[in-house]
């Protein structure tokens, strides 16, 4: 497996455990971070049939604290510019995968650390975590996507609140404000996603990549798209073997035994 200095990899069948593994500056994104993120999504051998990718942070005080605030101190524009699109295009790698992607958070998830969990398909929180856009507090405005998918998330008057009036949203109030599905406790973060993961796992891998890839695109397009793309892909469900077994499983009283590929 590949060896990454600022990341701790982890595949059990076909699933992927990203960590983030910087605790000494509460995992905060350097560019470093980022590029081995990508190198995560290129390595194939490591991607292959994969069904879901959990990325978390190391250590118990934060997911990711935001981008790091050291290594920027130095930047030129044009390098914030190459900066900010090295984290976007990681942004919409996440959301463009095939498999489902869950961010894990416990602790601070700020700045390019909550930029990071919006990429993410499902956010998972603990009851403790801190989400918030602190950039302008630093003379910035977000780079990997929070002036973007902030305000789609929660809305623009709370957006703006986050974004400009410093507001922070714990794991409880983020749960409520649809940018994290379910919160738990500490002690049972790990069991809620294991659980989450053995669910996705279970269900047939083409309909749940090609039910990600058209739930996204409805955030982008408009309905009778979305549904007509739908009505095709549905279809097309019958062209292949998952609708067959599924369907057949159910009726037979049986589980229902899907292959990773078609
Ligand atoms: N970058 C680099 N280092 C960071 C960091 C970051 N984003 N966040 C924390 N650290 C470092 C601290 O400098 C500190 O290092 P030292 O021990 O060497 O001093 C270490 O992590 C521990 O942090 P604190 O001592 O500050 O811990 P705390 O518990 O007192 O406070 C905190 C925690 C509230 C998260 C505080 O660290 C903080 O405010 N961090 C910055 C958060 C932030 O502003 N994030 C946005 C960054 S900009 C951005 O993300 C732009 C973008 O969208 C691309």
């Amino acid at each position: 497996m590949t060896h990454y200095e600022t990341l701790l990899t982890q595949r059990e069948g076909g699933v992927a455990t990203v960590t983030i593994n910087r605790p000494k500056v509460l995992n905060a994104l350097s560019q470093q971070v980022i590029e081995e993120l990508h190198r995560v999504l290129d390595d194939q051998s490591f991607t292959r049939d994969l069904r879901v990718m959990i990325l978390a942070g190391a250590g118990e005080k934060s997911f990711v604290a935001g981008a790091d605030i050291a290594a920027m101190r130095g930047l030129t524009p044009h390098e914030a510019a190459e900066f900010a699109r090295l984290g976007q295009s990681l942004s919409l790698r996440l959301e463009a995968s095939p498999f489902i992607t869950i961010a894990k958070v416990q602790g601070f998830a700020l700045g390019g650390g909550c930029e990071l969990a919006m990429s993410c398909d499902i956010v998972i929180a603990a009851e403790k975590a801190l989400f918030g856009q602190p950039e302008v507090d630093l003379g910035l405005i977000p780079g990997f996507g929070g002036t973007q998918r902030l305000a789609r998330r929660v809305g623009l008057p709370l957006a703006l609140e986050v974004l400009c009036g410093g507001r922070k949203l714990n794991g409880r109030e983020a749960q409520q404000l649809g940018l994290v599905s379910q919160v738990t406790t500490a002690e049972d973060l790990d069991a809620y996603v294991q659980n989450l993961v053995k669910n996705i796992c279970k269900a047939a891998p083409r309909a749940v990549a090609e039910t990600k890839r058209l739930a996204r695109s409805s955030m982008e397009q408009p309905l009778v798209h979305g549904l007509a793309a739908e009505a095709s892909s549905f279809a097309t469900c019958f062209a292949g073997s998952e609708a067959l077994e599924g369907l057949s499983a159910f009726l037979e009283k049986r589980p229902a035994r899907f292959t990773t590929s078609e």
